[in-house]
């Protein structure tokens, strides 16, 4: 299985400084690249994702690992941490993790649609049980404020207004089903007006589709405001943001609670060896 390689991995384990003993929330658990490190210095973890094929996948690992002992997989959202926490832990954390966005499997699996290469899907969901809304209901039925707001806020597209003309032109002729033909179409529209990006032009609308789809910044703002509330005063909360829009927010957070923290990114070796750590900032705050 080629697991997600974790980010900025080291970084985040000198900081959290689990010790024999310490109970930590891994809140974004995907395949444990950092949860196993938790464990491996004796801590005990309890962890998260609302991916239930990621969960799987995170806890069989760590049994053949034979660090099962005290790792506590929950399934659920981390929007719904304060309940979870209610029924499960009870006591103060000594640190929470939260690796945000999607690991490498959900990133380019065909028929999730989180990607431009998808020729199945174009959902997006991180638990079609629980989540109602798509990235193909929103291509194809949102009207063109509605996705102005979306391309321009989320995504800070220059060409918002011509691509969705492009896609609600697309969309009459048949409904868009795919990463793929979407991906197509924003592609072509650069192409047409000879445009160049350094990334595919597609990758800043799929990542704002996938935000509102999965409500992600305001999920993100709910576990902020819980994490000083379940840890123990000390206690360190290290957040990895892939997003601007994501990191601006623990940033504010940071200041209107006037914490002290710290600001990392990855090496260049590290982003070398793995470029899908090229966008993470990692930030480190205290709970005081
Ligand atoms: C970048 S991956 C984490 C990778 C992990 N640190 C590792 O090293 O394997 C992010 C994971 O968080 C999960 N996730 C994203 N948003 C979530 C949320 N609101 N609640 C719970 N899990 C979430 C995703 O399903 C994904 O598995």
């Amino acid at each position: 299985m080629n697991y997600h390689q974790p980010v900025l991995l080291n970084e985040v384990v000198n900081l959290l400084d689990p010790q024999v003993g310490q109970t930590f929330l891994d809140a974004t658990l995907g395949h444990g690249g950092h949860s196993i490190e938790l464990l491996k210095k004796g801590a005990t973890v309890y962890a998260l994702d609302t991916d239930s094929e990621n969960q799987k996948i995170a806890t069989d690992r760590i049994e053949t690992l034979k660090l099962s002992k005290n790792f506590h997989p929950l399934t659920g959202n981390f929007s719904n941490t304060l309940s979870l926490w209610k029924k499960h832990i009870k006591k103060p954390l000594d640190g929470i993790l939260l690796d945000l966005g999607l690991s490498v499997n959900q990133q380019s699996g065909q028929g999730r649609g989180f990607s431009f290469h998808d020729t199945l899907s174009l959902d997006m969901r991180l638990n079609p049980k629980t989540q109602k809304l798509t990235a193909e209901e929103i291509i194809n039925t949102w009207d063109k404020e509605q996705l102005y707001e979306l391309f321009t806020k989320l995504a800070q597209e220059k060409l918002a207004k011509p691509l969705i003309f492009e896609i609600i032109r697309a969309r009459q002729i048949h409904p868009i089903k795919s990463g793929k033909e979407l991906g197509n179409i924003i592609e072509n529209y650069y192409q047409k007006k000879h445009y160049s990006t350094r990334h595919n032009p597609a990758t800043k609308i799929f990542l704002a589709l996938r935000i509102a789809v999965n409500h992600e910044f305001d999920n993100l703002k709910k576990i902020l405001e819980l994490s000083l509330k379940i840890t123990k005063t000390g206690g360190g909360i290290a957040v990895i943001s892939f997003h601007s829009g994501e990191d601006r927010i623990v940033k504010q957070f940071i200041i209107k609670n006037n914490l002290s923290s710290q600001k990392i990114l990855p090496t260049h070796t590290e982003v070398k060896k793995n470029p899908l750590s090229r966008s993470a900032i990692l930030r480190f705050y205290k709970n005081n």
